[in-house]
């Protein structure tokens, strides 16, 4: 029960390793040395299984390795925590041969990642995803960031990592509502790229609910396989890369408006995807039964798909303003047309958007 997959970058390529209880296995080892020192950067909900298990596997083994927490939230994704962390790492004299580990979900991914990127210009790091979100997403293709009070991930390298590690294992500890989050991300790769997924998706979903491995394993090396290749084609997201932002302009736009707190990324990307089908609904490039098949599925998932009731329209359209995908100050959006086919759309205007938000907020 273990896959690979190579991220092929030149000299930045890269294997994700995925399977179940990988730390018990000696065939792990080869990629941790001796010589080195790991640092493990997680926070205080997950210390206790970090210790119990990954950190507990490494010191069995006699490999260099020391933890250093946070607490755990998406507000703690700020320039404030950088600077925490790099204090603690220079207070220990750690050097260039430091490797920082990412034990986390996005937020530690996001943090552990950005800091290697500046740490003495630039130092190694390993991602170790125990989130459903950042294991089919968030931890493969080298997005690293902070965030600022005018919109998030404004602040950020793209920085990949040496190893991604992907153990089904920790899914199994997380809240049932965090764990469910991780499933508009892995809608998100259907709607975009394979239509035949999709369907997988909807005759899997109860075994994917309860956790079932080896539906969890096909999904997540589904979903990683999709993100390595676009990750090759396009590792800066000067192009395809982009599409991957489904559902995120108007997501990031919710998380920024409710100060990334009481909503879980996954959430909010939910609730972004619910948003672009309604506007491709508006622009007339998609049809209705298909966009309610998708928020079927997000249902299933106790996924949101109603945007805040009390967030003002004015405030999308702020923060969407801000989106690093625009172009000239013009607010472009993927949307798609069908199951398996999005695209790019330019200068979106703010009477589609105006639209599409009040014809959702309808819903309620
Ligand atoms: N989460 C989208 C990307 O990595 O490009």
């Amino acid at each position: 029960m273990l896959k690979k997959i190579n991220v092929v970058l030149k000299e930045k390529s890269y294997p994700i390793i995925i399977g179940y209880k990988l730390f018990n296995q000696d065939c792990i080892l080869r990629y941790f040395k001796k010589k080195k020192k790991y640092i493990i950067i997680t926070n205080n909900t997950l210390l206790n299984l970090c210790t119990k298990h990954f950190y507990k596997y490494l010191k069995k083994n006699n490999i260099y390795v020391d933890i250093i927490y946070i607490s755990d939230g998406e507000s703690y994704k700020s320039l404030h925590e950088v600077n925490n962390i790099i204090t603690q790492l220079l207070n220990k004299d750690y050097g260039r041969d430091t490797i920082l580990i990412a034990f986390g979900g996005g937020v530690i991914g996001d943090l552990t990642g950005f800091i290697a990127s500046i740490y003495q210009r630039g130092i190694e790091f390993i991602q170790v995803p125990t989130t459903l979100l950042s294991q089919v997403d968030a931890s493969v293709g080298g997005k690293t960031g902070v965030n600022h009070n005018l919109g998030k991930n404004m602040i950020g390298s793209f920085w990949q990592p040496k190893y991604v590690f992907i153990d089904l294992f920790f899914l199994s500890s997380l809240p049932k509502k965090e764990f469910l989050s991780g499933f508009s991300e892995v809608i998100k790769y259907a709607i975009i790229f394979d239509k035949k997924f999709f369907y997988w998706i909807k005759s899997n979903s109860c075994k994917l609910k309860k956790l079932d491995k080896n539906a969890l394993l096909y999904c997540i090396y589904k979903c990683c396989k999709l993100k390595a290749k676009i990750i090759s084609l396009d590792e800066k997201e000067t192009s395809c890369r982009a599409l991957l932002n489904l559902g995120h302009t108007y997501g990031h736009a919710i998380e920024s408006y409710m100060n990334y707190n009481n909503i879980l990324h996954g959430e909010a990307v939910s609730i972004g995807i619910v948003l672009a089908l309604q506007t491709a609904q508006v622009l007339g490039i998609l049809k209705k039964n298909i966009s309610e098949k998708i928020i079927l599925l997000l249902k299933f998932f106790n996924l949101p798909v109603l945007p805040p009731k009390n967030m003002p329209i004015l405030s999308y359209i702020l923060y969407m303003k801000k989106d690093k995908k625009n172009i000239l100050g013009k607010i472009r959006l993927v949307l798609p047309s069908n199951i398996g086919i999005v695209k790019i759309y330019d200068n979106i205007s703010q009477k589609i958007i105006i639209s599409a938000i009040e014809k959702t907020l309808k819903k309620y």
